[in-house]
């Protein structure tokens, strides 16, 4: 008689780049927290390896994925169901394999809110939200930002095209507007800035306007990093109330999709204080 397998659960997250990302170890924390047996790797697979990198992950037994930059919007592409958040953003993080097929997940929104609102104690409603970066992230947060009914909501993108395509999608909310970099320098002061572009994976420090930062602003940048990221360091350079990396969101949104997979969410408190250790 064959033993049945013992091997753990199989989880990885697809991305390009990859080899920063934490995703291991707070999945590790989670396994260990909630006494779930799994291993989570890191798969770096350029645009036109995506497809083939997923599909050969589950052919190889793996349950899931997470799903980061560039391929959020490739994902929505690739599953065959989908999750409500999901469907509304046009952008998948997290993927489930099964014998139906795939579906998937974005869990970027709830945990981002979850951050902002729980972690940092700051309330969106009607407050002035900006958001730079009009590309898969971005998607993930604008329902979610716009639930928690601001006063506006403002798109900026390097490519004013992609930004305009994203509003007509999302049925064109009164409350939002899109608009490219520089015509920010005339723009009202906002409460919160949020940066989704990818540019400071890359080192780079897009040219946002300084006039967009006032004391009072809260600025928040969705990626992260051991160092201050460029647009963190940018914002508190510009005088911001306070800048915060997107560690919170990596954390909170984490364990939404550990949740998915594993029916059980972990308690994000311990692994958030262990992260503050690392970035202290
Ligand atoms: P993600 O899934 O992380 O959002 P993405 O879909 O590749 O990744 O989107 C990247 C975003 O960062 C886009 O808004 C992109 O702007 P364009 O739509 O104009 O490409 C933005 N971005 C990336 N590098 C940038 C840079 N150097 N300057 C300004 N914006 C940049």
């Amino acid at each position: 008689m064959p033993t049945p397998s013992t091997a753990p659960d199989r989880y990885a997250l697809v991305g390009h780049p990859v080899a920063h990302s934490r995703s291991p170890l707070i999945h590790q924390l989670f396994a260990m927290q909630t006494g779930e047996d799994l291993t989570y790797e890191l798969i770096d697979s350029p645009p036109d390896q995506f497809e083939t990198d997923v599909r050969g992950f589950a052919a190889g037994g793996g349950r899931g994925v997470n799903v980061t930059v560039p391929h959020k919007e490739a994902a929505f592409e690739l599953c065959n169901t989908l999750g409500e958040e999901a469907q509304a953003a046009g952008a998948v993080n997290t993927i489930s394999f099964s014998a139906a097929g795939l579906h998937g997940d974005n869990t970027d929104g709830v945990g981002f809110i979850r951050d902002l609102t729980l972690n940092q104690e700051c309330a969106i409603v009607a407050k002035r939200v900006l958001i730079l970066g009009a590309g898969g992230a971005a998607r993930g947060i604008i329902g979610p930002i716009l639930a928690e009914n601001p006063s506006a909501l403002i798109i900026a993108n390097r490519t004013l095209k992609r930004a305009e395509r994203l509003r007509q999608e999302l049925n064109s909310p009164e409350k939002l507007t899109v608009c490219r970099f520089s015509e920010l320098e005339t723009a009202d002061g906002f409460d919160l800035v949020i940066n989704a572009t990818s540019a400071g994976l890359k080192g780079e420090q897009p040219p946002f306007p300084r006039q967009l930062i006032r004391n009072q602003t809260f600025c928040y940048d969705l990626a992260y990093s051991l160092k201050p990221t460029p647009f963190v360091t940018w914002a508190t350079a510009c005088g911001a109330s306070r800048a915060v990396q997107g560690w919170g969101m990596l954390v909170e949104q984490a364990a939404e999709s550990f949740a998915i997979w594993r029916g059980k969410r972990p308690d994000t408190r311990p692994i958030l204080e262990k992260l503050t250790d690392l970035t202290a």
